[in-house]
């Protein structure tokens, strides 16, 4: 019987610290109002130190199984979208693992920019669908304050950090992911990049002085690429689901600007009430802002069971994906019983135990081994 992939369960997570427009107006040159009116964010969060992709993506999908009311141990793959890594190896998503105790999951990290959530779910879709797996972890986690140049006006004011995660699990009924489309213009990978810190201009004093560790972008070119991307490959997944537009009941695109979603809405001809924006509270959080404003959208109660939504990103690359997917899921606070946190906050303690008990043996191993060679 043909497998299909449900999301079952979900969850985000924001830094605490928030840097408003009033506090970058201190930075650069700019202002409140400049940023609202044609980008439409207000503020955005900032990683603490000691955060970064990882732990973020981790804190995310902690609470997705618990909505799930799954144990890590049942994990079958874990996939981490995002441009910002911990470190150029190992993936986030092998931290990840091991910070969930995921101790069968197989794990890695998937680069394809802003549309890198969706392209997990793609994935996802094929492992569950060729019976590979049974359930896979899809996180978009992103830290691009990082990699952000306070210093440049033009790119200062977009970014945020945060992650979000969906739990997806194989089931017979037909629902969940119904249809994908990705796509990718490498022509365009100019457009937006991170010069240097890669194999072809790897870190030098002097591309860190030219600061070439920070996002460049070309902010008119990404947008009329955007406008285009999102919409064409709205109409196509739409057709490919056998759907109309008009039965969907919530499209979620990718937070980057108001002025894109708002230009991708009109050549949709969307109801005001089918498009979810939530950019205004936390900026361009890049592979993350789909699943965070997934989980806005089910925690406003927007979202119900039967529900057809509309994921669609964009990205660096540049790339563009969409997805549409049939809500399968309860939604509400009555699906998360209180000793259900208590349960998973001690699986997050074993799996810190677990952890540490690796950690401890991989190093009196290297010691016995040190010790055989004196010998
Ligand atoms: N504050 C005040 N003025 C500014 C600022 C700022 N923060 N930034 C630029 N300006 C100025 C410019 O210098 C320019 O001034 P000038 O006319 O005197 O030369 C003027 O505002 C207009 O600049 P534009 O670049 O034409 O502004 P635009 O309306 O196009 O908005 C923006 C720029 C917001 C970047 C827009 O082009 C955009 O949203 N592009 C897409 C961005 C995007 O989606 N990126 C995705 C990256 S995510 C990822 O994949 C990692």
């Amino acid at each position: 019987m043909k497998k299909y992939a449900q999301i079952v369960g979900w969850g985000m997570y924001a830094p605490q610290r928030i840097l408003t427009n009033h506090d970058l107006e201190k930075m650069v040159d700019t202002s409140d109002e400049w940023i609202r009116r044609r980008v439409g964010i207000g503020e955005r969060h900032i990683c603490a130190p000691g955060e970064a992709t990882a732990s973020m993506a981790t804190r995310a999908a902690r609470a997705a199984l618990e909505v799930a009311d799954l144990s890590p141990s049942k994990l079958d793959l874990i996939i981490v979208a995002t441009v910002t890594p911990d470190y150029q190896f190992p993936s986030a998503a092998s931290i990840v693992q091991d910070a969930l105790g995921a101790s069968h999951a197989a794990a890695f990290d998937l680069n394809a920019g802003c549309a890198g959530f969706v392209y997990g779910l793609y994935v996802a879709l094929g492992m569950i669908g060729a019976e590979l797996y049974r359930n896979v972890m899809v996180i978009g986690s992103d830290t691009l304050s990082r990699i952000t140049d306070f210093q440049d006006r033009s790119t200062a004011v977009l970014f945020g950090d945060g992650a979000g995660a969906v739990l997806l699990t194989a089931t017979d009924q037909p629902t969940g992911v119904l249809s994908c489309v990705l796509g990718s213009d490498g022509s365009g990978a100019e457009a937006l990049l991170v010069p240097a810190g890669g194999s072809r201009h790897p870190a030098t004093v002097e591309t860190v002085q030219n600061r070439q560790h920070f996002i460049r972008m070309n902010g008119a070119e990404v947008y009329r690429f955007a406008v285009k991307a999102m919409a064409d490959g709205a109409r196509q997944v739409v057709q490919m689901a056998g759907l109309q537009i008009e039965d969907i009941k919530l499209v979620i695109p990718h937070q980057a600007n108001i002025r894109i979603m708002e230009a991708a809405a009109k050549a949709l001809k969307l109801r005001p009430d089918q498009l979810y924006c939530n950019v205004e509270r936390y900026g361009n959080t890049s592979a993350a802002t789909i699943p965070i404003a997934l989980c806005e959208a089910l925690a406003e109660g927007r979202i119900k069971p039967g529900d057809y939504l509309l994921l669609v990103g964009f990205g660096a690359g540049l790339t563009w994906a969409a997805a549409v997917v049939q809500w399968g899921a309860p939604v509400g606070a009555a699906s998360t019983p209180w000793w259900r946190s208590v349960l998973h906050d001690l699986r997050g303690r074993e799996a810190a135990v677990r952890s540490l008990t690796l950690r401890t043996r991989r190093r009196l191993d290297s010691l016995r081994g040190a010790d055989g060679r004196a010998d």
